[in-house]
């Protein structure tokens, strides 16, 4: 007897293919680019062994509930998990696959496109150009920071973190620090040096959050965070939008107090269009793309697939989330 799938979403290619040819299962799939609405998502996953699932779905007890005791195995098309309710997944014996690793370059290439394109103000020159602003070369116009000779801040170095931070040293960065539970042993690769966060904070000229988020990180970048930045510091997340808190953003952008930020994920996402953020001339804000290459996403949609396969056929996953 076949095992039943649900996929919230259309995802790359590979992924289906691997489990069609499987012969295992009956996938059923939310056959569209848009997030399945809460009452499929919650009738969708009735009876199923396993669901394949995007950081845009929140699991929690009522899908649980709803998909009933078939549920093997949850396989979700990202390296974040935080919108998965662990605690009733774990109570239900239920196993969790992600895609670490797979999209660690991809999301470390974006952070750098985002805190160049941010400190020297590319989306601003763009606009510039379309909109006759560019009159004459101007001493004084458009100008930002550069990383030669500056302080990085890491919040979060973990596999993403580092590769962040191997890539900015080559643009001539003197100091490289990091705050976070613990000091990783493989900050050696890249000269960095823990601190507390406070002095992080301080000193950074750049700070890049890449953390997961979690009940300490959440809404860690506030009023108090941002009023210890430099004036002349850019600040820079990647990881997820509730790590900030985004009215104390709006303040210390407008007053300001810090430089410029640059945005990959906000909440919510997506951030709607008339938003204080999006006002901003120094706010550059990205729509979650940190790891869209063509090729990342493939990878991602064939390891997701991988995943569920090995949950739900008892045999190891390739990437399971430890709970
Ligand atoms: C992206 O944000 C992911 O968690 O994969
Ligand atoms: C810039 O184009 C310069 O020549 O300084």
């Amino acid at each position: 007897k076949l095992m039943k799938i649900f996929v919230t979403r259309r995802i790359p290619p590979e992924g289906m293919k691997i489990l069609s040819a499987a012969g295992v299962c009956e996938v059923s799939l939310w056959d569209s680019d848009e997030p399945v609405p809460r009452s499929e998502l919650l009738k969708g996953v009735q009876g199923a062994h396993g669901l394949l699932c995007l950081l845009s779905d929140k699991i929690d007890a009522e899908v649980l509930d709803a998909a009933g005791p078939n549920l093997k195995v949850i396989s979700t098309l990202s390296v974040g998990f935080d919108h998965l309710a662990i605690d009733e997944i774990k109570k239900r014996g239920i196993r969790v696959g992600y895609t670490p690793d797979v999209l660690t370059d991809a999301t470390a290439e974006l952070t750098v496109a985002l805190l160049l394109a941010t400190a020297r103000r590319l989306p601003e020159g763009v606009e510039e150009v379309k909109n006759g602003g560019w009159s004459s070369w101007k001493p004084l116009w458009l100008c930002g920071y550069g990383l030669s000779g500056s302080t990085v801040g890491i919040i979060g170095l973990g596999r993403i973190g580092l590769a962040i931070a191997k890539r900015l040293l080559p643009f001539g960065v003197k100091r490289l620090l990091y705050s976070g539970r613990t000091a990783k042993s493989h900050a050696a690769e890249v000269n960095g040096e823990f601190v507390p966060l406070d002095t992080l904070v301080s000193d950074s000229d750049f700070i890049v959050v890449s953390c997961s988020l979690t009940p300490e990180t959440q809404g860690l970048c506030n009023k108090a965070f941002f009023s210890k930045m430099k004036n002349t510091a850019v600040f820079i997340n990647t990881s997820r939008g509730a790590v900030v808190n985004q009215e104390d953003l709006y303040e210390a952008l407008s007053s300001g107090q810090i430089a410029a930020a640059g945005l990959d994920v906000t909440t919510p996402e997506p951030l709607p269009t008339n938003h204080p953020l999006v006002t901003l001339k120094n706010c550059v804000v990205l729509p979650h793309i940190g790891s869209a290459t063509y090729s990342t996403r493939g990878i991602m949609s064939d390891l997701a697939a991988r995943n569920l396969l090995g949950g739900l056929q008892h045999r190891d996953m390739p990437s399971e989330l430890t709970l």
